[in-house]
């Protein structure tokens, strides 16, 4: 779908994330001609830059990003670049900025990727500065809040300046391929659909496992722990994309809506259905505690639980969570578990069966279905699980270039599509279900559970599933 020609400027623009995912993303979409002649990049940071050292930034991020780029489309998309020296929280450089937006003649967005302590500021001096008008559009990061009356605080200052329509709140993954794709496979087949619910699922896994520690994010990560780090923005809009209802349309609304009734039909989670850990040494690493510098610290890094969505379509079937730094491997996956046919016409020796759908989200994307059939030979009617696979890069070639999620979700902002964004109801009914959690382990003194780096995870996440009979798939198979 084609853009319009568009002004981005990027408050933080010198920033991790500008560095590691907003530039490199954008110099993508230039080489695949989605930046029209005319569009611009503005940075506005704190650095004493000139637009030359900006360039030379912008450079170097993309080769760390993406390896050393093609000459000519590294410096067509250096022309595309402004930078000014700005003060988000006094005058200094506004009226520069001005000057580089004299006319409301392009799609014009604001990207706010500095802590939302300075958005008020921000929204504040770009109106006192006639820079928008009703169709600028801002973008923001998590964390959008830390419970939900912090977040309704954050809501009500940024609808002070803008209206709703213009608010991007970016989860990054809704950006993700395989997150759509989930939506895909979901609603673009009649193979799922009917089976999509608790008579023929038994239940759903979320894990996102990552292998990285918190690396120098421990001031913010201390503060946050892994159930507002991950849980309450990540993993819920999985188990909301997993669970809705179909929409009528895939228009903003429409999902958004379907998305917040999941969210709202979460019941609370029972205090021994969740198990927090925090990492702790293997050899030479350091361990969680060490980290973030505090040799007391009670926050989380891992966390599993149990949830259930009370409706109609789920009721019976048990969502099991569960995300955690420093673990085994990079592997991300939703896996859908289905019951077992409710009759074996081949006998007890033929074993236990069960069909599976995962949706591999990391390291590879792809979507995996596991079947029964007969086991080859003559052995007699024995049978076995194999997988159906379809693994991206092979099926769609070896050219298939998956975009990265901030690709994707920057794009939609200059098309003006809220669609993969989150709307303001939506990241309040997630603090609202996920505030009570956290404020019993404060109320309890919780204390997580070690666990050693590069592992599973503690031994007690593998109890929470196994007591039902169950169990996680492994990590990193
Ligand atoms: C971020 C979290 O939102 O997502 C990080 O703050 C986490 O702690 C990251 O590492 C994971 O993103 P991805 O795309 O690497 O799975």
């Amino acid at each position: 779908i084609p853009v319009e020609t568009f002004d981005l400027v990027i408050f933080g623009g010198t920033g991790d994330l500008a560095r590691r995912k907003i530039l490199p993303g954008l110099f993508k979409r230039f080489c695949d001609g989605q930046m029209p002649v005319g569009s611009r990049i503005i940075a506005a940071a704190r650095s004493e830059l000139d637009l030359s050292g900006f360039q030379d930034f912008v450079v170097e991020a993309v080769e760390d990003a993406l390896g050393t780029p093609d000459a000519d489309q590294i410096s067509g998309f250096v022309d595309t670049l402004d930078y000014v020296t700005i003060d988000a929280l006094g005058e200094e450089g506004w009226a520069d900025l001005a000057a580089k937006l004299p006319a409301f003649d392009k799609v014009r967005a604001f990207y706010f990727s500095v802590g939302p302590s300075l958005f008020e500021a921000l929204a504040e001096r770009l109106h006192k500065h006639g820079l928008v008008d009703t169709e600028t559009r801002i973008v923001v990061e998590k964390p959008f809040g830390r419970d939900q009356e912090s977040a309704k605080a954050l809501n009500a200052t940024l609808r002070r300046h803008f209206d709703e329509s213009q608010i991007y709140r970016i989860d990054h993954y809704l950006g993700k391929e395989t997150v759509q794709n989930l939506m895909a496979v979901r609603f673009g087949n009649m193979l799922f659909e009917p089976l999509w619910n608790s008579q023929y699922i038994d239940h759903i896994q979320i894990s996102v496992a990552e292998d990285v520690g918190v690396g120098g994010r421990g001031a913010y990560y201390d503060k946050s722990g892994a159930m507002r780090d991950m849980v309450q923005n990540h993993l819920m809009q999985l188990l909301c994309l997993t669970a809705m209802e179909p929409p009528s349309f895939f228009e903003p609304d429409a999902v958004r809506d379907e998305k917040l009734k999941v969210i709202r039909a979460l019941t609370p989670v029972e205090p021994h259905h969740i198990v927090r850990g925090q990492y702790t040494d293997s050899s030479d690493e350091v361990t969680y505690r060490e980290d973030v510098g505090d040799p007391r610290s009670r926050t989380e890094s891992y966390i599993a639980l149990k949830c259930h969505v009370s409706n109609w379509r789920w009721a019976g079937t048990p969502f099991y969570l569960r995300t955690g730094k420093r673990l085994k491997a990079r592997d991300s996956e939703i896996n859908v578990v289905f019951k077992q046919t409710p009759h074996s016409i081949f006998g007890p020796e033929a074993g236990e069966h069960h069909n599976e759908l995962r949706i591999q989200l990391q390291p590879d994307e792809g979507i995996n279905l596991r079947v029964t059939i007969k086991e080859p030979g003559p052995g007699g009617m024995r049978l076995m699980d194999v997988p159906l696979d379809m693994s991206f890069a092979e099926a769609l070639g070896e050219d298939a270039d998956t975009p990265d999620a901030y690709e994707r979700l920057i794009m939609d902002v200059i098309r003006g599509n809220q669609t993969l964004f989150m709307r303001d109801d939506e990241v309040e009914a997630a603090w609202a279900w996920t505030d009570p959690i956290i404020q019993g382990w404060e109320a309890r003194h919780d204390v997580p559970k070690p666990y050693e780096s590069f592992s599973n995870g503690p031994t007690d996440a593998d109890l929470l599933i196994e007591r039902d009979g169950r169990n996680w798939r492994e990590i990193g198979r």
